[in-house]
């Protein structure tokens, strides 16, 4: 594998899910493969759960990990072509990547939507630069439309708890007062859809993402229905994406909090979230501290999916 940033470059989806629950028998079975090699972890945004866990796939892999988050302490960075540079942005992109490039053998890139201006966003212009200028391979740790160590965590998750082979898994907008990017749910989408579960999308009227992302997934705009018989509830936040609303809070109605009434309407499904998740916003107390909440071992297999991905990419190099 030379770069990871969505479904399709991990390939099949059952070897690579074999391939993690093997590394999680024994994650330090490949521990002279990243031997003198380092990895660049680049942060443009803030980070819990993919800073340490993708930080600890590297060093069960032998490698040394460098952690640069750009907004501080770094120089601050100009991403457009063309400027003028004569504001508060010291150093371009264009050298900062390359430079950057010289002191690692891996890069790890998180960069967020800036959700103003969708067409930017949507050609992924921060972690593409990444790509072009870098010379290394480079990875997402999310970036403007999708999160896919996220989403490959949430596949190996899905396939540990599930009861039947083909299980109802639904998508579930709920309510939070920032404006969120569409990575997390375009890339939970993007997975699910590459499997053969049956995969339903719930969100009031005005949240459609983008039809690429939605694929043949079911949209279901009574949440109450959608949760019918399901087997797992991933619950998310998004900013709407459609024109001229693109990157707003169009609604923050808690109507659509998950809650225990509704989550008796499901077949006894486990509640997913990526973290961080907004409590008694998007789901409540209850929910998720009962026994069929699964977000903490959600969370644990980010280390599984990132040490699947650098691994990969180790033995590429
Ligand atoms: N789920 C996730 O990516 O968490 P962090 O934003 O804390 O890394």
């Amino acid at each position: 594998m030379r770069h990871f940033t969505n479904v399709r470059d991990i390939g099949d989806l059952q070897a690579a899910v074999a391939e993690a629950l093997e590394i999680k028998r024994d994650r330090f079975a490949h521990q002279y493969l990243g031997r003198n090699k380092t990895l660049m972890m680049v942060f443009f945004n803030l980070s819990l759960r993919t800073r340490l866990s993708t930080q600890k796939a590297g060093m069960n892999l032998g490698m040394n990990v460098i952690v640069l988050d750009v907004n501080q302490g770094a120089w601050k960075l100009e991403t457009e072509r063309g400027v003028v540079m004569d504001g508060d942005k010291t150093e371009h992109l264009l050298e900062a990547i390359p430079v950057m490039g010289c002191y690692c053998d891996v890069i790890g890139v998180r960069a967020f939507a800036g959700l103003t201006d969708k067409k930017a966003d949507y050609n992924e212009e921060v972690i593409g630069q990444f790509i072009r200028y870098g010379g290394r391979p480079v990875f997402s740790m999310e970036a403007a439309t999708r999160h896919p160590l996220q989403s490959f965590a949430d596949l190996i998750t899905i396939e540990e708890y599930k009861k039947t082979e083909r299980p109802k898994v639904v998508l579930t907008w709920a309510p939070h007062p920032k404006a969120l990017p569409q990575a997390v749910p375009n890339s939970f989408a993007e997975w699910m859809n590459a499997t053969d579960y049956d995969f339903v999308i719930t969100h009031p009227e005005g949240y459609e993402l983008a039809p690429e992302f939605v694929g043949n997934a079911h949209i279901e705009y009574d949440q109450r229905k959608a949760f019918e018989g399901a087997d797992f509830i991933y619950a998310k936040n998004w900013s709407a994406y459609a024109d001229p609303n693109y990157g707003l809070v169009i609604n923050k109605d808690r109507a659509w909090t998950v809650d225990t009434e509704k989550m008796a309407l499901t077949n006894n499904a486990r509640f997913m979230h990526c973290l961080p998740v907004r409590r008694n916003m998007i789901v409540t107390d209850e929910v998720i501290e009962a026994p069929t909440s699964i977000v903490i071992p959600e969370a644990a297999n980010r280390e599984i999916s990132a040490q699947v991905v650098i691994k990969r990419i180790l033995e590429g190099l």
